[in-house]
């Protein structure tokens, strides 16, 4: 007779990255290596999520891995949660939603193939993590910011350039074989130069967070990364010059931009 295994024997057939309380003394348990160098993190982030208001929100959390944070969200009254990985957790998603009966839904897909049409507008999207190990970044911030309802939220959390001296210049750090993390971690926005992408796609920042003891030691460069927290809001008017952003997305055909851009600057000065 073969008898149905535990979820503690279940959850043992699996690699975890998350640390998931199943009940009854079960977790999903991640390597000790994660747990070192990750926990903190998640702290950290936890206590920003706190502060956030998710009740009735439809959500997306992008990067989900094991659901840690989709399940924050479901838990904390958003009234709907999709989350997506390219590399899902097929033992998150047939494991853990099912035991903790959670109605979180997972599919496997890369954040540049979103879409709005994919699963529609979403008042929040988490993006924890994620940002830094992407290699084409504008591309996928824009992805995410079509996904978004207008005043809906982007909550990311990345490894971020952080030097005090550049803090005034828009920049963004992209170091292949010499990340301060490892090779994936390519993407390190600074705070002005985050903001300031995404004010040019209809966003502005609310809130950010410095988790300063993540600092990494500087580079020779002088480069010095750590962990931020940013929320933003879409505005609803879209970004400030439409002709310009036509030409970013490389859709402005025969549209003369020229004239386009020196008519909403002369517009802008009179503006000011
Ligand atoms: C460092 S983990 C972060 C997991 C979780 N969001 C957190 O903060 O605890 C990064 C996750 O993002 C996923 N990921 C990386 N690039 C992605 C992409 N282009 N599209 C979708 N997911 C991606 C990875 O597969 C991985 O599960």
């Amino acid at each position: 007779m073969t008898t149905t295994p535990s979820i503690a024997e279940q959850v043992a057939q699996y690699r975890w990255y998350h640390r998931i309380d199943l009940g009854d003394g079960v977790f999903t348990e991640p390597p000790p290596l994660i747990m070192e160098s990750i926990a903190s993190i998640w702290d950290f982030i936890r206590a920003e999520l706190d502060q956030q208001d998710l009740k009735d929100a439809r959500v997306l959390d992008i990067g989900c891995r094991d659901a840690l944070w989709s399940l924050y969200a479901e838990q904390h009254g958003a009234k709907e949660v999709i989350g997506i990985d390219n590399g899902l957790s097929t033992a998150a998603r047939d494991v853990v939603l099912p035991h903790l009966k959670s109605q979180v839904q997972m599919h496997e897909m890369n954040v540049n193939d979103l879409t709005p049409e994919t699963f529609g507008p979403f008042d929040v999207v988490l993006f924890l993590g994620v940002l830094y190990h992407l290699r084409y970044p504008f591309w996928s911030l824009q992805r995410i910011v079509d996904v978004m309802e207008p005043g809906g939220r982007l909550m990311i959390e990345s490894g971020m350039l952080a030097t005090e001296a550049w803090e005034d210049e828009t920049l963004l750090f992209c170091p292949t074989d010499e990340s301060p993390y490892e090779f994936t971690s390519c993407t390190f926005f600074n705070r002005k130069g985050l903001v300031t992408t995404l004010e040019s796609m209809g966003l502005e920042c609310l809130h950010a967070a410095s988790m300063e003891w993540s600092q990494t030691t500087p580079a020779p460069s002088g480069a010095r990364v750590e962990r931020q927290f940013l929320v933003f809001r879409k505005v609803a008017e879209g970004p400030p010059i439409d002709a310009v952003n036509t030409y970013w997305r490389g859709v402005h055909g025969a549209l003369d931009i020229h004239s386009c851009v020196r008519k909403a600057m002369e517009e802008r000065k009179s503006d000011s």
